[in-house]
């Protein structure tokens, strides 16, 4: 079912096994810590997983503060400018920890240091970092790290030309009942904001067999909440051998044993199919949640953002959803202030975003990136697009208001997340389609599926008790 050339080979993950074994006897008994700091999105956050997988496996504790750390990483994003503001200012507060103690090492990995000029500027601005690498080269870090522990040269590497798919990786999951699958890395549709397909190459679908795998026996361990994870979802499979498809996987997840369910993260409007739709419909574990990217209103925008597919289309991919999942909760992330975005293309995204009826929005001020083609566009006055947004994030806050008080008075399944941060007694839990649900009880049921009864909601949550 596969086709080799998207996998690493055994020689190369053999080779990293060897500098796990050297780091191991270098580490031994001495009770180093390491600590990872993660930015950015789910796939950042899955990828973090498996530095940790990799770090706890090679001999490190993993630790939560950073001043006791004796290894740094830092996993950066690239997808706005502020993520990678904020990426350097954290790297730049470590710079003390390696004046205090020279022996620490500091690496600095993600979407953010697969950009070439990121590269180049840790390594002339931020001396005390030991190396960095891109998002592909994670599978190497067992020789990254060696490297440092030997005194070696400082590495700066970026992605290959043809990343290819670790299998095997240790995963540490931060969560016992909530878990990342990967299905696929990568993105082909190069949206002419988007800089992840510069720093996560081309799509390349996991295995069938292995992302199942993964699936049952989280599912045989208790998982409660599985989310497939990729760029775009709903092209998996394109790749491989037999040219499975999401629909397939789906099917197949479909047959798994379990309290389970599904979501996933993310799919293209392009690439959103009928199969697609009817195995989410027939599959019982699907979590009644969709989250479909419409980024514009505007067929114009859309166009020129190369989404390939116009408002009518995104609309009938809802209606379709809508028709074959009752009940089916819907989000969205919407780019605002795109180059060249009239008065009048805002108010089209304004009102499919009145016509949908989203349950949230994520919304985004547009950030120019460099090497991506929106880059070199006109751009839109910073004080329009921040204009735009706070009326945009208005509207869809009476929307979200207006649904959530329809669940007053309901009893819903929720998968609990754990005591709320502000208050003793009140735990913070969500339902399938992904609203915030507050609710008072004596009891822990974390990472457990309860029933409450809704009493109040607002524009950003629900509020109940365990019945
Ligand atoms: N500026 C603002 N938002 C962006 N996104 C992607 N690139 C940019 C950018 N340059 C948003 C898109 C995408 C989400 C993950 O981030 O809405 O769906
Ligand atoms: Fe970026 Fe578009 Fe790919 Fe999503 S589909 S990662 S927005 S290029």
């Amino acid at each position: 079912m596969i086709t080799t050339n998207n996998f690493v080979n055994e020689l190369d993950l053999a080779l990293q096994e060897k500098h796990k074994g050297e780091i191991r006897q270098k580490i031994k008994d001495k009770g180093l810590c390491a600590f990872v700091f993660t930015l950015g999105c789910q796939q950042n956050e899955a990828d973090s997983e498996r530095i940790r997988g990799v770090l706890r496996e090679v001999g490190y504790k993993i630790t939560e503060n950073e001043e006791k750390a004796d290894l740094l990483i830092v996993n950066t994003c690239a997808i706005r400018e502020h993520a990678e503001r904020r990426a350097l200012s954290i790297i730049g507060r470590f710079k003390h920890y390696k004046a205090k103690n020279p022996d620490i090492i500091i690496g600095v990995c993600g979407c953010m240091t697969a950009q070439e000029h990121r590269a180049n500027q840790i390594k002339h601005s931020y001396h005390y970092v030991d190396f960095t690498f891109g998002t592909s080269m994670l599978y190497r870090l067992p020789e990254f790290i060696n490297n440092a522990l030997n005194k070696g040269k400082r590495r700066f590497l970026l992605d290959s030309e043809k990343p290819q798919i670790a299998e095997g990786l240790e995963i540490e999951r931060e969560s016992n009942y909530k878990a990342w699958v990967s299905i696929m890395y990568g993105c082909n549709n190069f949206c002419t904001y988007c800089i992840v397909p510069y720093v996560r190459g081309r799509e390349r679908s996991r295995n069938m067999k292995d992302v199942l795998d993964e699936v049952k026996d989280l599912a045989k361990r208790g998982y409660k909440d599985i989310t497939l994870l990729g760029q775009n979802v709903n092209s998996y499979g394109k790749d491989l051998e037999g040219k499975p498809t999401i629909a397939d996987l789906l099917n197949e997840i479909a047959k798994i044993e379990g309290d389970f369910m599904i979501h996933l993260m993310t799919s293209h409007p392009r690439d959103a199919s009928s199969e697609m739709i009817e195995a989410l419909s027939k599959n019982p574990h699907s979590a009644n949640h969709f989250h479909l990217p419409l980024q514009s209103g505007s067929d114009a925008i859309l166009k020129k953002m190369n989404r390939h597919y116009d408002k009518q289309r995104y609309l009938s991919i809802v209606d379709e959803l809508r028709e074959k999942n009752k009940g089916i909760t819907f989000t969205t992330d919407i780019i605002v202030g795109f180059p060249g975005e009239t008065e009048e293309d805002f108010n089209q995204t304004v009102e499919i975003v009145k016509k949908v009826r989203f349950d949230s929005i994520f919304s985004f001020i547009y950030s120019p990136r460099k090497g991506t083609p929106a880059y070199e566009m006109e751009q839109v006055p910073e004080e329009i697009k921040h204009k735009r947004y706070d009326y945009l994030c208005q509207v869809q806050n009476e929307i979200s208001n207006e649904i959530n008080q329809t669940y007053v008075g309901k009893i819903i399944r929720v998968l609990v997340d754990g005591k709320s941060k502000n208050n003793e007694n009140v735990y913070t839990s969500r339902t399938e389609g992904n609203k915030i649900v507050h609710f008072e009880c004596d009891n822990d049921y974390t990472g457990e599926f309860i029933n409450v009864k809704i009493t109040k909601a607002d524009t950003f949550a629900l509020y109940g008790e365990k019945i």
